[in-house]
Protein backbone atom coordinates (compact mmCIF):
# COMPACT_ATOMS: atom_id res chain seq x y z
CA UNK A 1 0.00 0.00 0.00
CA UNK A 2 1.32 3.48 -1.19
CA UNK A 3 1.40 5.95 1.62
CA UNK A 4 0.53 9.49 1.39
CA UNK A 5 2.70 12.66 2.47
CA UNK A 6 1.03 15.82 2.74
CA UNK A 7 3.72 18.77 2.72
CA UNK A 8 2.84 22.18 3.32
CA UNK A 9 4.56 25.21 1.54
CA UNK A 10 5.46 22.86 -1.30
CA UNK A 11 5.64 25.01 -3.80
CA UNK A 12 8.90 26.14 -3.75
CA UNK A 13 12.44 25.43 -2.08
CA UNK A 14 12.83 22.73 0.54
CA UNK A 15 8.83 21.76 0.25
CA UNK A 16 9.33 21.21 -3.46
CA UNK A 17 12.64 19.22 -2.94
CA UNK A 18 10.69 17.58 -0.15
CA UNK A 19 7.65 16.22 -2.25
CA UNK A 20 10.38 15.13 -4.84
CA UNK A 21 12.16 13.52 -2.32
CA UNK A 22 9.36 11.92 -0.69
CA UNK A 23 7.92 10.59 -4.35
CA UNK A 24 11.02 9.57 -4.75
CA UNK A 25 11.02 7.06 -1.61
CA UNK A 26 7.39 5.82 -3.03
CA UNK A 27 5.12 8.03 -1.37
CA UNK A 28 1.81 9.60 -3.07
CA UNK A 29 2.42 13.33 -2.57
CA UNK A 30 -0.04 15.64 -1.67
CA UNK A 31 1.48 19.44 -2.41
CA UNK A 32 0.14 22.22 -0.54
CA UNK A 33 0.46 25.44 -1.70
CA UNK A 34 -1.40 28.77 -0.17
CA UNK A 35 -1.63 29.77 -4.18
CA UNK A 36 -3.31 27.18 -6.60
CA UNK A 37 -1.01 28.35 -9.45
CA UNK A 38 2.16 28.34 -7.48
CA UNK A 39 0.84 24.79 -6.51
CA UNK A 40 -0.58 23.65 -10.40
CA UNK A 41 3.24 25.30 -11.30
CA UNK A 42 5.40 23.53 -8.96
CA UNK A 43 3.30 19.83 -9.44
CA UNK A 44 4.25 20.70 -13.26
CA UNK A 45 7.26 20.40 -12.58
CA UNK A 46 7.39 17.63 -10.89
CA UNK A 47 5.18 15.59 -13.34
CA UNK A 48 7.72 16.64 -16.20
CA UNK A 49 10.02 14.14 -14.39
CA UNK A 50 7.64 11.47 -13.72
CA UNK A 51 6.46 11.73 -10.19
CA UNK A 52 2.83 12.25 -9.95
CA UNK A 53 1.49 14.78 -7.13
CA UNK A 54 -1.61 16.29 -6.24
CA UNK A 55 -2.31 19.80 -5.23
CA UNK A 56 -4.07 21.04 -1.88
CA UNK A 57 -4.61 24.59 -1.61
CA UNK A 58 -3.74 25.58 1.71
CA UNK A 59 -2.52 28.62 3.89
CA UNK A 60 -1.91 27.65 7.40
CA UNK A 61 -2.20 30.83 8.74
CA UNK A 62 -6.23 30.72 8.16
CA UNK A 63 -8.11 28.61 9.83
CA UNK A 64 -10.86 28.74 7.46
CA UNK A 65 -8.32 27.65 4.84
CA UNK A 66 -7.10 24.57 6.81
CA UNK A 67 -10.92 23.41 7.48
CA UNK A 68 -11.47 23.82 3.30
CA UNK A 69 -8.48 21.87 3.20
CA UNK A 70 -9.30 19.20 5.42
CA UNK A 71 -12.78 18.87 3.85
CA UNK A 72 -11.53 18.45 0.60
CA UNK A 73 -9.04 15.19 1.78
CA UNK A 74 -11.87 14.15 3.40
CA UNK A 75 -14.27 14.48 0.43
CA UNK A 76 -11.52 12.97 -1.81
CA UNK A 77 -11.05 10.01 0.93
CA UNK A 78 -7.35 10.90 0.91
CA UNK A 79 -5.86 9.43 4.09
CA UNK A 80 -2.51 11.49 5.18
CA UNK A 81 0.45 9.12 6.47
CA UNK A 82 2.92 11.55 6.39
CA UNK A 83 2.20 15.41 7.73
CA UNK A 84 5.45 17.44 6.36
CA UNK A 85 5.03 21.09 8.73
CA UNK A 86 7.12 22.52 6.11
CA UNK A 87 5.56 26.20 5.18
CA UNK A 88 7.71 29.22 6.70
CA UNK A 89 7.97 32.83 7.10
CA UNK A 90 11.17 34.98 7.74
CA UNK A 91 10.35 38.07 8.97
CA UNK A 92 13.67 40.64 10.85
CA UNK A 93 11.58 43.13 13.19
CA UNK A 94 12.82 43.60 16.32
CA UNK A 95 11.46 41.99 19.34
CA UNK A 96 10.57 45.59 20.92
CA UNK A 97 8.76 46.97 17.25
CA UNK A 98 5.62 48.85 17.23
CA UNK A 99 3.85 46.10 15.05
CA UNK A 100 2.68 42.67 16.36
CA UNK A 101 2.14 41.83 12.74
CA UNK A 102 5.79 39.77 12.40
CA UNK A 103 5.01 37.35 15.40
CA UNK A 104 1.81 37.07 14.82
CA UNK A 105 2.20 35.83 11.30
CA UNK A 106 5.17 33.72 12.75
CA UNK A 107 2.75 32.22 15.43
CA UNK A 108 0.18 30.99 12.97
CA UNK A 109 2.15 29.59 10.61
CA UNK A 110 4.97 27.89 12.54
CA UNK A 111 2.71 26.94 15.66
CA UNK A 112 -1.00 27.42 15.19
CA UNK A 113 -0.98 25.92 11.53
CA UNK A 114 0.90 22.65 12.14
CA UNK A 115 -1.13 22.42 15.44
CA UNK A 116 -4.30 22.45 13.75
CA UNK A 117 -3.30 20.21 11.11
CA UNK A 118 -1.67 17.70 14.00
CA UNK A 119 -5.16 17.75 15.65
CA UNK A 120 -6.95 17.20 12.34
CA UNK A 121 -4.91 14.41 11.22
CA UNK A 122 -3.18 12.25 14.00
CA UNK A 123 -6.45 10.61 15.10
CA UNK A 124 -6.44 9.07 11.79
CA UNK A 125 -3.14 8.07 11.79
CA UNK A 126 -3.36 6.36 15.47
CA UNK A 127 -6.54 4.24 13.94
CA UNK A 128 -4.24 3.36 11.43
CA UNK A 129 -1.39 2.63 13.92
CA UNK A 130 0.87 4.36 11.28
CA UNK A 131 1.70 8.25 10.85
CA UNK A 132 5.01 9.91 10.44
CA UNK A 133 5.03 14.31 11.19
CA UNK A 134 7.84 16.12 10.72
CA UNK A 135 7.84 19.97 11.81
CA UNK A 136 10.78 21.80 9.54
CA UNK A 137 12.11 23.89 12.25
CA UNK A 138 15.74 25.72 12.75
CA UNK A 139 18.52 25.76 14.24
CA UNK A 140 17.80 29.62 14.35
CA UNK A 141 15.48 28.71 17.47
CA UNK A 142 17.46 26.58 19.32
CA UNK A 143 18.51 27.38 22.75
CA UNK A 144 21.72 25.25 22.39
CA UNK A 145 22.75 27.46 19.56
CA UNK A 146 21.69 30.55 21.33
CA UNK A 147 18.47 31.50 19.41
CA UNK A 148 20.49 33.04 16.51
CA UNK A 149 17.24 33.54 14.42
CA UNK A 150 15.46 37.14 14.34
CA UNK A 151 12.82 37.40 17.06
CA UNK A 152 9.67 36.55 15.71
CA UNK A 153 11.54 33.29 14.06
CA UNK A 154 13.43 31.93 16.54
CA UNK A 155 10.69 32.17 19.10
CA UNK A 156 8.18 30.37 17.07
CA UNK A 157 10.82 27.76 16.04
CA UNK A 158 11.70 27.22 19.59
CA UNK A 159 8.00 27.41 20.14
CA UNK A 160 7.33 24.18 17.16
CA UNK A 161 10.43 22.16 18.72
CA UNK A 162 7.97 22.53 22.39
CA UNK A 163 5.08 21.45 20.48
CA UNK A 164 6.91 18.75 19.13
CA UNK A 165 7.98 17.43 21.79
CA UNK A 166 4.09 17.83 23.70
CA UNK A 167 2.78 16.24 20.58
CA UNK A 168 4.77 13.47 20.67
CA UNK A 169 3.99 12.50 23.55
CA UNK A 170 -0.07 12.14 22.75
CA UNK A 171 1.06 10.63 19.49
CA UNK A 172 1.60 7.17 20.84
CA UNK A 173 3.96 5.00 19.72
CA UNK A 174 3.00 4.31 15.87
CA UNK A 175 3.48 7.77 15.29
CA UNK A 176 6.86 9.54 15.52
CA UNK A 177 6.31 13.17 15.68
CA UNK A 178 10.12 15.16 14.98
CA UNK A 179 11.47 17.91 14.62
CA UNK A 180 14.42 19.16 12.55
CA UNK A 181 17.05 22.02 10.81
CA UNK A 182 17.41 21.33 7.23
CA UNK A 183 20.64 23.40 7.25
CA UNK A 184 21.07 26.91 5.94
CA UNK A 185 19.78 25.92 2.48
CA UNK A 186 19.62 27.80 -1.01
CA UNK A 187 16.00 29.27 -1.29
CA UNK A 188 14.32 32.41 -1.40
CA UNK A 189 14.59 32.29 2.30
CA UNK A 190 18.26 30.86 2.65
CA UNK A 191 19.23 32.84 -0.09
CA UNK A 192 21.84 32.45 -2.76
CA UNK A 193 24.91 31.93 -0.66
CA UNK A 194 23.70 29.22 1.42
CA UNK A 195 26.21 26.03 1.04
CA UNK A 196 22.82 23.58 1.17
CA UNK A 197 20.56 22.79 -2.35
CA UNK A 198 17.16 22.08 -1.37
CA UNK A 199 17.62 18.39 -2.33
CA UNK A 200 20.44 18.34 0.61
CA UNK A 201 18.02 20.11 2.65
CA UNK A 202 15.26 17.93 2.18
CA UNK A 203 17.14 14.70 2.88
CA UNK A 204 16.58 14.61 6.67
CA UNK A 205 12.75 15.40 6.25
CA UNK A 206 12.10 12.55 4.08
CA UNK A 207 14.24 10.28 6.10
CA UNK A 208 12.57 10.90 9.38
CA UNK A 209 8.92 10.61 7.16
CA UNK A 210 10.02 7.29 6.34
CA UNK A 211 11.31 6.15 9.87
CA UNK A 212 10.89 2.82 10.75
CA UNK A 213 8.48 1.07 13.10
CA UNK A 214 11.17 1.18 15.85
CA UNK A 215 12.30 4.81 14.97
CA UNK A 216 12.58 7.75 17.22
CA UNK A 217 10.51 10.24 17.81
CA UNK A 218 10.00 13.17 20.19
CA UNK A 219 13.41 14.57 18.88
CA UNK A 220 15.00 17.19 17.09
CA UNK A 221 17.60 16.22 14.21
CA UNK A 222 20.19 17.85 11.97
CA UNK A 223 21.86 15.33 8.82
CA UNK A 224 20.29 12.62 10.26
CA UNK A 225 21.83 12.87 13.58
CA UNK A 226 20.11 14.05 17.06
CA UNK A 227 20.51 17.71 17.70
CA UNK A 228 20.40 19.71 20.79
CA UNK A 229 17.50 21.71 21.23
N1 LIG B 1 16.40 28.00 3.81
C1 LIG B 1 17.03 27.81 4.97
O1 LIG B 1 18.26 28.04 5.07
C2 LIG B 1 16.28 27.28 6.17
C3 LIG B 1 17.01 27.04 7.34
C4 LIG B 1 16.36 26.52 8.45
C5 LIG B 1 15.00 26.25 8.37
N2 LIG B 1 14.32 26.50 7.24
C6 LIG B 1 12.87 26.20 7.23
O2 LIG B 1 12.55 25.40 6.11
C7 LIG B 1 11.18 25.62 5.72
C8 LIG B 1 11.13 25.91 4.23
O3 LIG B 1 11.87 27.09 3.99
P1 LIG B 1 12.48 27.48 2.57
O4 LIG B 1 13.89 27.83 2.80
O5 LIG B 1 12.11 26.48 1.55
O6 LIG B 1 11.70 28.85 2.36
P2 LIG B 1 10.98 29.51 1.10
O7 LIG B 1 11.66 29.16 -0.15
O8 LIG B 1 10.82 30.93 1.49
O9 LIG B 1 9.56 28.78 1.10
C9 LIG B 1 8.64 28.98 2.12
C10 LIG B 1 7.39 28.22 1.79
O10 LIG B 1 6.44 28.42 2.84
C11 LIG B 1 5.24 28.81 2.25
N3 LIG B 1 4.40 29.59 3.15
C12 LIG B 1 4.66 30.74 3.81
N4 LIG B 1 3.59 31.15 4.50
C13 LIG B 1 2.61 30.23 4.27
C14 LIG B 1 1.28 30.09 4.69
N5 LIG B 1 0.69 31.00 5.47
N6 LIG B 1 0.57 29.01 4.29
C15 LIG B 1 1.15 28.07 3.48
N7 LIG B 1 2.39 28.17 3.03
C16 LIG B 1 3.12 29.23 3.41
C17 LIG B 1 5.64 29.61 1.02
O11 LIG B 1 4.54 29.77 0.16
P3 LIG B 1 4.45 31.01 -0.89
O12 LIG B 1 5.23 30.60 -2.09
O13 LIG B 1 2.98 31.12 -1.13
O14 LIG B 1 5.02 32.22 -0.21
C18 LIG B 1 6.73 28.70 0.50
O15 LIG B 1 6.16 27.60 -0.17
C19 LIG B 1 10.69 26.79 6.58
O16 LIG B 1 9.93 26.30 7.65
C20 LIG B 1 11.98 27.42 7.09
O17 LIG B 1 11.81 28.09 8.30
C21 LIG B 1 14.91 27.02 6.13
Amino acid sequence: MRRVALVTGGNRGIGLAACRGLAKAGLDVVLGSREAEAGEEAARSLRDTGVHVRVLGIDVAKPLAIEHALHFLKAEKIHVDVLVNNAGVYSQEPALGDSDAAFREAWDVHVMGPLALCRALIPGMKKAKYGRVVNVSSGYGAFSEAMQGPPAYAVTKAALNALTVKIAAEAGTHVKVNSMCPGWVQTRMGGTGAPLTPEQGADTIVWLATLPEDGPTGGFYRERQVTAW
